[in-house]
């Protein structure tokens, strides 16, 4: 996941390849709430692991439900058959709606008829977001809520402590037209208590109806039918009892699928996009997006649970579309509508002003950033593409905390300006996707030379390593650490018996063997090691024996040769800070920033002795400054790529300035470039 501040999007040329969708949000967190109310244990495969089920789940725990996580995809809930364990708990539901609101009903309906009182809360965002709907549903049956803020929204109280009884003698009346939430949490709530048949009745239009369909038939398989006259009436049967299914399976998030929709539809492609996890089959509403963007001239085609994409017209067709029925895939056409020829039309869709963000307001405003005309009406939105390549524009787009806008505007690093695109707290999509833009980039290839580079040269010791990888943290890139390849380079030489003495090396012959065997080497690299050949050899390339060997085989041009490519291969979205002695005058001669980073020779000495004695080795002050002032001798004075700051390079001397000094001076000068 990306904690940065911002999140710069090279422009991207197409996208092709397999992405496995992430569980889905809706179907998770009613399969969580009904395995917890049932009789019975419910393994639960497949969950979405993000901030809205990690809330709901963390509520679960608090109601004394048991929680076991038995593997990766496998999450064990022990069900309280529908009687409270815990009777007086405070609970934090972040700015989940699938979460409140199915609580606030089941949990009224239990604290009432139990004795027992619950306070429900989340953040400010969700302290604006409407349940007053519900609250006065439940209130009508004679459920005990007490508004602790504004009156109609969070935070409450649900029950006072004592048992009352409630009245299901006639119809429940709800409202549907604002959020379909309210209706959901009353058919998961009132099977808890339906002693006689009892009936909701829904006043109004109701909207978003499939997610009520997702809804019934998650009911029944926990053991409730619901019958359903039209979306009016709805009638659970006397007797209702919650039994677990014993195992379910979540399928992969609809909504999500969208955004890989509209890649396929927007990105040039040899292979397509394919989407694992959800298909033709699903439950979900969201799946009608599938058509809206056929009707915008993607090619899709599917099975039970894949789904296949490709461009199909070119720009897409603008679309009028009623959308109450995929209200938050209709967000994705929002964007797609950039790359369409004329007016795209989203219609029916008011319910986006209270989701996470007032997404109407929040859309309107982000697209106008990219040169598009838009038209915000109350519960429509109009959107005219730039009229040329040239009229698209950019700047930060902002999130609002909303996952979802996020994840669509990231689209727009197709643009045809081939303008990189920077999403502000791109950490809001562990709403529901945490890994949305590593599986964006795995799918997708930048524009040829457009992924920005960082240059950090250096003498040895200079700090450079400390400091490339804290300014790729701060960015979200990748990491090259250049001076590990030539160290295992002698340590292949090693364990392949090739001597990497100075006579040895001095012969050709010998150089070019040396050479061959860089190019063979499988490298890999991850959070914690570095691999050779499948062997962990992070320890053996540290020591300082090993830096001396690499200085010698680096000085070889064979060797040089052998590992450019692999070196340029590392420059992947988003971006990457390599780090080396000619990162910015060889391997990456076009990038934007190239810092030259020194310290006096008696600093490097005193850092790589402090270094070398906290790993438990011993040390020589005397002697690590005459090898450091060797090594920076040969790495300079080397015939092949010797050290010396490229041209354009920024020379920093951190020589007596704290290592977070030295990062915000990069961070400031990149900022500087990215302005320019
Ligand atoms: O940065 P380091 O100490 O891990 O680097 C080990 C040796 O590799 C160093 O003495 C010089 C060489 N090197 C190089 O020649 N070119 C690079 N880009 C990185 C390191």
């Amino acid at each position: 996941m990306f904690n940065t501040a911002f999140l710069d999007l090279p422009p991207l040329a197409s996208a092709g390849g397999t992405v496995q969708l992430p569980g889905s949000k809706s179907i998770s967190n009613r399969v969580l709430l009904l395995a917890a109310l049932s009789q019975g244990h419910t393994d639960i495969y497949d969950l979405l692991a993000s901030d809205d089920t990690h809330v709901m789940l963390e509520a679960l725990k608090t109601l004394g439900c048991s929680v076991e996580y038995v593997s990766t995809n496998h999450v064990r809930i022990g069900g309280m058959a529908g009687k409270l364990i815990t009777k007086e708990a405070k609970l934090f539901l972040g700015n989940a709606g699938t979460a409140i609101r199915p609580l606030c009903a089941a949990l009224t309906v239990l604290a009432t008829t139990q004795g027992a009182s619950f306070e429900l809360s989340g953040v400010a965002r969700m302290h604006e977001r409407p349940i007053g709907d519900l609250v006065n549903a439940l209130r009508a049956i004679g459920g005990v809520v007490t508004d602790l803020g504004k009156p109609g929204f969070p935070p409450l109280q649900l029950g006072d402590g004592a048992p009352h009884t409630l009245d299901l003698s006639k119809p429940i009346q709800v409202r549907g037209d604002v959020s379909s939430q309210f209706l959901t949490a009353l058919l998961m709530a009132l099977p808890l208590v339906a002693e006689q048949d009892t009936v909701i009745e829904v006043v109004g239009e109701l909207i978003s109806k499939p997610y009520i369909d997702i809804t019934v038939q998650l009911l029944a398989r926990f053991g409730v039918n619901v019958q359903r006259d039209g979306w009016q009436r709805f009638t659970i049967q006397a007797g209702a009892r919650y039994q677990s299914p014993g195992s379910i399976y979540v399928e992969a998030d609809a909504s999500s699928a969208s955004y890989f929709i509209a890649l396929g539809a927007i990105a040039p492609s040899d292979q397509g996009i394919t989407v694992q996890g959800v298909g033709l089959d699903s439950i979900q509403g969201d799946i009608r997006f599938v058509e809206a963007a056929q009707a915008m001239g993607a090619q899709v085609s599917g099975t039970a649970n894949g789904l296949h994409i490709q461009r199909g017209a070119w720009p897409l067709i603008a679309i009028d579309l009623d959308c109450n029925h995929i209200p938050d895939a209709a967000m994705t056409l929002a964007v797609m509508a950039l790359y369409a020829r004329g007016t795209t039309t989203l219609r029916n869709i008011a319910s986006w002003r209270v989701k996470e963000t007032d997404r109407l307001h929040a859309m309107s405003a982000e697209l106008r950033k990219l040169g598009a005309t838009v038209d915000e009406g109350d519960d429509y939105i109009s959107i005219t593409p730039p009229a040329s390549t040239d009229a698209w524009t950019t700047a930060p787009i902002a999130t609002y905390d909303d996952h979802r806008m996020a994840m669509c505007l990231s689209l727009a690093a197709f643009n045809p300006k081939q303008l990189s695109t920077r999403i502000n707290e791109p950490h809001c999509v562990a709403k529901t996707f945490p890994d949305y833009f590593e599986a964006m980039f795995a799918l997708s290839t930048p524009v040829a030379g457009r992924v920005p580079v960082i240059c950090i040269d250096g003498p040895t010791a200079s700090g450079k390593g400390t400091l490339s990888q804290l300014v790729a943290q701060a960015l979200g890139y990748a990491w090259l650490d250049s001076g590990a390849l030539y160290r295992l380079v002698g340590v292949a030489a090693d364990l392949a018996h090739l001597s990497t003495s100075a006579e040895a090396l001095a012969q050709p012959a010998h150089a070019q063997a040396v050479g061959t065997l860089a190019a063979a080497m499988q490298v890999r690299f991850d959070a914690h090691a570095v691999y050779l050949d499948g062997a962990d050899v992070s320890a053996a390339i540290r020591t300082e024996a090993a830096g001396m060997t690499a200085s010698r085989v680096s000085a070889l041009q064979p060797v040089r040769d052998a590992l450019t490519a692999l070196q340029q291969g590392f420059a992947k979205a988003p971006g990457l800070v390599a780090d080396g002695r000619d990162m910015g005058t060889v391997i990456f001669p076009d990038a934007p920033l190239k810092v030259f980073l020194t310290a006096s020779a008696e600093q490097r000495a005193q850092r790589r002795y402090k270094q070398l004695i906290s790993k438990g080795n011993s040390a020589n002050i005397d002697i690590l400054l005459a090898d450091l002032k060797e090594r920076d001798a040969r790495d300079m004075n080397r015939a092949h790529a010797p050290l010396k700051p490229a041209k354009d390079a920024l020379l920093l001397d951190n020589t007596g300035v704290t290592i977070e000094q030295s990062v915000l001076q990069v961070l400031a000068w990149w900022q500087g470039k990215q302005a320019s």
